[in-house]
């Protein structure tokens, strides 16, 4: 009679639950990721609980966070979440406490939450403005991480990841505090991987390039096309044909980038950004 022999060992079915954990890229691993009630973090989110992290949501939008830790949770994963305003230091010291608490500690941590901020020229950028955008993706980056560290150093063990962008890398008009928080991250990228190298402690970054599906990608295609006087549709055409693959990626694809560099997977990668662009930035 026929019969389903498990592997090459004829190892028994109650084998396979622990099999497929060790195949796990972070299991045991608890995530700490901004931004994720939406967009690109909550797809790092989703992906890092597949692959055995309990990840620990956070942004301002609490209806956001609980409908995306939930769909994790009901996926078998593990989830928990605050509401925070990321731009108050307080609130960083908050997220970081109730990660804690949730789940006992932190392994890895993803700096993406942001805004694009106001799409005009410098002359015309308001200052509280230009504030908020830094204060969001480069101070909160320097906070929470200032936060974690300690915790690494003392285990010897950690990774950041800092969410940067194209932005950085080349010249986009009307958006000059988003491409300098930007560019500000990859400086704070490289000089906490100098600090953490021989820590255990790897800090890394991506850079995307337009991840089209998102709520800030769309917002900003929208300004964009009214300042250039033409439509949404012309506007991303025109953008998007500037990149090799002339596509957008995708938040998942951004996600798997995520993957590899707060994984072993990684292991020697330290003090780097990737581009995740289409091909648009050689550096
Ligand atoms: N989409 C792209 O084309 C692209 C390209 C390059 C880089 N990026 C970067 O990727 C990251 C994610 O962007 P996305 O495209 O996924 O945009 P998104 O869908 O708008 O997501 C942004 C996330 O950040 C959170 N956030 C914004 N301000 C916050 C604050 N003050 N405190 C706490 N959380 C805050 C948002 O939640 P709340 O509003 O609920 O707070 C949301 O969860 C950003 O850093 C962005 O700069 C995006």
């Amino acid at each position: 009679m026929a019969h389903l022999d498990f592997g090459p060992a004829g190892l028994p079915p109650s084998a396979l639950p622990s099999i497929l954990d060790s195949l796990m890229e972070l299991q045991d691993r608890v995530a700490l990721i901004t931004g994720s009630g939406r967009g690109i973090g909550r797809a790092i989110a989703q992906l890092f609980a597949k692959e055995g992290a309990a990840v620990f949501l956070t942004a301002r939008t609490e209806k956001e966070l609980s409908a995306a830790a939930g769909e994790i949770s009901s996926g078998g994963g593990r989830a928990a979440y605050a509401a925070a305003d990321l731009t108050m230091e307080a609130e960083c010291a908050h997220v970081v406490a109730t990660c804690r608490e949730k789940f006992g500690k932190v392994d890895i941590l993803v700096n993406n939450a942001g805004h694009y901020g106001p799409v005009v020229p410098v002359e015309d950028y308001p200052l509280a403005e230009f504030d908020k955008v830094i204060a969001i993706h480069l101070r909160a980056a320097f906070l929470l991480s200032k936060l974690v560290l300690p915790e690494m150093y003392a285990k010897k063990s950690g990774v950041i990841l800092n969410i940067s962008s194209l932005s950085a890398k080349t010249a986009y008009a009307w958006g000059s505090a988003y491409a300098a928080a930007k560019a500000g991250m990859l400086g704070l990228t490289r000089v906490m991987a100098a600090e953490g190298a021989r820590q255990g402690v790897r800090v890394n970054a991506i850079c995307p390039g337009p991840v089209t599906e998102t709520q800030m990608s769309k917002e900003l295609g929208a300004v964009l096309a009214k300042r250039m006087g033409v439509s949404a549709e012309e506007q991303l055409a025109g953008f998007l044909n500037g990149l090799l693959q002339g596509r957008a990626q995708t938040a998942d694809e951004i996600a798997r980038a995520a993957l590899f560099l707060c994984s072993e997977q990684s292991s020697a990668m330290t003090g780097q950004s990737i581009n995740v662009d289409g091909g648009v930035a050689f550096y």
